[in-house]
């Protein structure tokens, strides 16, 4: 058993829904683990007492749970920041030639090993990530995960109608899926998602089986995007009739083990039947705003009930900070006429988040019984941002750190209860 000593924040409860209840601070927490697992968590003064003789490491910051990244590319890593296009022809110049080099293992390894390094540099510990068509790309992540003791969802991209060199079938691509379940499931933290790319770049046969593949494994996510740009709606509804959320309804794949990312332009309707559904959405923001796909609406989304994360979605995503991608958040919801409070945010970056990933059970609130992932944020990790947060309230604090915030606010993040990362020692 270990004790982490330090100002706690978690916020496991949607504070939209369940009011300031939502939030629990404790200014000088404790945090108990034993195994991994959270074993009790409150005032040092209360709990102290009931746990004498355990060691106790004193942390220096604001102690908050594992950030989730509800969606985002491991491949695209070494293609953030490529100019100049929208979605359609971003993909078709700067990301698919930069995917079909997963075909080579080893540069798959190298990726994975950099890109969950860079997650930890910026406090996440759970994330739904998209590898490649190539099943190697994801035994490469999976392998570098599973390492790490990292909680990631992934799965190989179905796309038999994607550009040459970057194709499956829909035999083949339902094979490489079997065989990748099989050959992962059980094991760490990981989780399979089954991951068509878009409508666009499946056959109506694929799209079949992809949802032939989600009724055969319960315990698998559905993982893609849906109305994120106009050209790629107006192709999808020349192409299905109806509208884009329908196409993927045709099919199956639209149910509570669902995560859509971005979700931009969307009608009441299509939200309504979202929400039916028990789908999630995976709010992009740095991505929307960097490739002008649109501006989320998050209260049409909480209108409808719609369950919400994170997603930093690099490449078209702009940074794997989710602090950074909570601070773009904020300004996308205020060009929507809606305030998106620091708690709130907080809650959509961790319990939410692992809500959509169905993984809401094992993370996100530092929740008793709950496995202690977790992050230390520095509140004066730069001098402007100490200037900021001198003497402020919890609430200014944290906005802050929202608004200024990013790798260099992580001052070291936890795996079960082991340090995983930190800023000193890099
Ligand atoms: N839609 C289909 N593929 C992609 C992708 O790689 N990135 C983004 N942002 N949208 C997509
Ligand atoms: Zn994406």
């Amino acid at each position: 058993m270990k004790a982490f000593r330090g100002e706690i924040l978690r916020v496991p409860h949607d504070p939209a829904t369940a009011g300031a209840d939502a939030v629990r601070h404790d200014p000088d927490g404790l945090l108990i683990v034993e195994d991994g697992i959270v074993a009790a968590v409150g005032t040092h003064a209360d709990l102290a007492p009931r746990f004498p003789g355990v060691p106790v490491t004193p942390l220096d910051g604001l102690i908050v749970p594992g950030f989730v990244d509800c969606h985002v590319h491991y491949p695209q890593t070494g293609r953030i920041a490529s100019h100049g296009e929208q979605l359609l022809q971003w993909l078709e110049r700067h990301i698919f030639p930069a995917e079909a080099a997963f075909a080579d293992r080893a540069h798959a390894d190298e990726t994975a090993a950099f890109f969950l390094d860079e997650l930890l540099r910026n406090g996440t510990t759970s994330a739904l990530v998209f590898a490649t068509v190539h099943e190697g790309s994801v035994d490469a992540l999976f392998e570098a995960a599973l390492a790490r003791d990292m909680r990631v969802t992934s799965g190989k991209v179905l796309m038999d109608l994607g550009p040459p060199g970057l194709r499956d079938t829909p035999a083949s691509g339902r094979a490489e899926s079997e065989a990748l379940i099989a050959r992962w499931r059980g094991r760490g933290r990981l989780g399979y998602a089954v991951t068509p790319r878009f409508a666009l770049t499946s056959s109506d046969a694929q799209l079949a089986e992809t949802g032939a593949l989600l009724a055969a494994h319960p315990d698998a996510m559905l993982h893609t995007h849906l109305c994120e740009s106009h050209g790629e709606i107006a192709a999808v509804e020349a192409r299905f009739g109806g509208d884009y959320l329908g196409a993927y309804e045709r099919f199956g794949l639209v149910g509570p083990r669902s995560v859509f990312a971005h979700c931009v332009h969307m009608s009441d309707d299509a939200f309504a039947r979202m929400a039916a559904a028990g789908a999630g959405i995976a709010f992009c923001p740095t991505s929307n705003l960097f490739l002008g796909s649109g501006l989320f609406d998050l209260a049409a989304v909480d209108r409808h009930g719609v369950r919400t994360g994170i997603g930093t979605d690099v490449g078209a995503g702009t940074s794997f900070s989710v602090l950074h991608t909570l601070g773009e958040a904020y300004k996308v919801c205020q060009l929507r006429g809606c305030s998106l409070d620091p708690f709130r945010a907080l809650h959509l970056a961790t319990a939410g988040g692992a809500r959509v990933m169905g993984i809401g059970d094992h993370v996100g609130g530092l929740e008793p019984g709950q496995e202690a992932d977790f992050a230390v944020l520095d509140c004066a990790a730069t001098p402007l941002l100490a200037r900021r947060t001198a003497g402020a309230s919890l609430h200014d604090r944290l906005f802050a750190l929202q608004v200024l915030g990013d790798d260099r606010a992580i001052a070291s993040t936890w795996l079960r209860g082991s340090r995983a990362y930190s800023r000193k020692e890099k």
